[in-house]
């Protein structure tokens, strides 16, 4: 079988820069809270009825496919990892098919819901068809438009603070050298807790799951019977229920343990060390997780790539971006062991051990 590899990668963040100060001019929040509980700074919006998912998508796959050496009409597969994408459906593959005027070649596109983890599953996804020969050329993207989905009042303010816009993008490729490229992917999840951190609605679920929901939460179950009602209905409306809801103590602690359990689960598969690691890039969930996953694989600063300081959380745009950066910067060179590592809502996590 072959290998894979990273063969090109780029990054999009809108130019409006969104500041802590900021925020506390529409919610009751401060900066001194939200830097020590999160490390965030700022984080960037996109531009209103300008920007998307899909075109931050674009952007940043148009520097992925240019420093891959393809035209973006030499793309074969999409795989689109995003909770916020610009439709209930189609999904925000075959919009990027578009955007990037592929449609002729008739490239197929999958789009992949793990929020958080989803790049690197979506990276796995592309390494099984690039390894088995199916395809040549796979765009992977991680792309998050927050700012159109969160809840602007204080009521919000535990997950509002936290989220901010961005895409990141891959191109996948067959790898010439057997020993370099993505040597290891690990995919886990546990439904669980799907609804400690969950987007419920709009939603078919029809009040179905509410034994799995805290007795404080009423996520405005349709009245009546009606159907038609069941995606959204006037009370989830006039109540507000259709923001993102997160239990975030309890989230951290499954994050805390499940990120280097992942990340040992790799390493162990292929005989190594986590000091062999040059570079972790861990999904940017919150400074203080990552500071934790930092000291528990005992790695030096220099070995760990954080900018939620700028960006805040941007899910499954988070990997690729800080990926990129870390590339970008000279921190990331040929041979070295890169890991990439992601935990969040359903619970799923993943990993992935690449050989640049
Ligand atoms: O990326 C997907 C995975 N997500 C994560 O991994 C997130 C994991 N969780 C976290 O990062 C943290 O739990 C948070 C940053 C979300 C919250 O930090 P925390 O230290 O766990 O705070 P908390 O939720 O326990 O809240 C402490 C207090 C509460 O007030 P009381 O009840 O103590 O009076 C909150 O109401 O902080 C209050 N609070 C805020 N205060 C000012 C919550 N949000 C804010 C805010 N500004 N933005």
């Amino acid at each position: 079988m072959n290998r894979s590899k990273i063969a090109g990668i780029g990054y999009y963040v809108p130019e409006r820069v969104v500041t802590n100060d900021d925020l506390t001019k529409v919610m009751d929040t401060t900066d001194e809270w939200i830097q020590e509980r999160t490390g965030i700074r700022e984080r960037r919006y996109g531009k209103k009825h300008e920007e998307t998912t899909t075109t931050m998508a674009a952007a940043a796959a148009r520097i992925a496919c240019e420093r891959a050496g393809i035209q973006p009409q030499e793309i074969d597969f999409i795989v689109f990892a995003t909770l916020s994408p610009d439709y209930y459906f189609p999904g925000c593959g075959v919009l990027l098919q578009r955007e990037l005027g592929i449609t002729s070649q008739e490239a197929g596109a999958l789009d992949i819901r793990n929020q958080c983890s989803g790049f690197v599953y979506a990276l796995s996804i592309a390494d099984q068809f690039v390894k088995t020969g199916m395809y040549k050329n796979v765009l992977v993207v991680g792309s998050e438009m927050h700012s159109m989905g969160l809840d602007f009042s204080t009521r919000g303010r535990n997950v509002t603070v936290i989220f901010g816009d961005g895409a990141g993008a891959v191109v996948v490729q067959p790898s010439d050298d057997p020993n370099r490229g993505i040597l290891t992917t690990k995919l886990h999840s546990n439904g669980t807790y799907a609804e400690k951190l969950a987007f419920i609605n709009p939603g078919a679920h029809g009040g179905y799951h509410k034994q799995h929901m805290d007795e404080q939460v009423d996520f405005g179950y349709p009245p009546t019977d009606t159907y038609g009602e069941i995606f959204i209905t006037p009370k989830m409306i006039s109540e507000g229920n259709y923001y993102p809801n997160m239990e975030g103590q309890f989230v951290f602690k499954m994050a805390v343990s499940k990120f280097p359990e992942v990340i040992h689960e790799a390493l162990k598969e292929q005989g190594l060390e986590a000091s062999d690691i040059n570079m972790l890039i861990p999904h940017q969930a919150n400074l203080r997780i990552s500071q934790f996953v930092q000291k528990t694989l005992r790695l030096r600063d220099d070995q760990v790539w954080n900018n939620i300081q700028k960006y805040g959380n941007t899910t499954a745009a988070s990997v690729p971006i800080a990926l990129c950066e870390a590339w970008e910067a000279g921190k990331v060179k040929d041979g070295d062991l890169v890991c990439l590592a992601a935990f969040g809502s359903g619970f799923t996590w993943a990993s992935a051990l690449i050989r640049w």
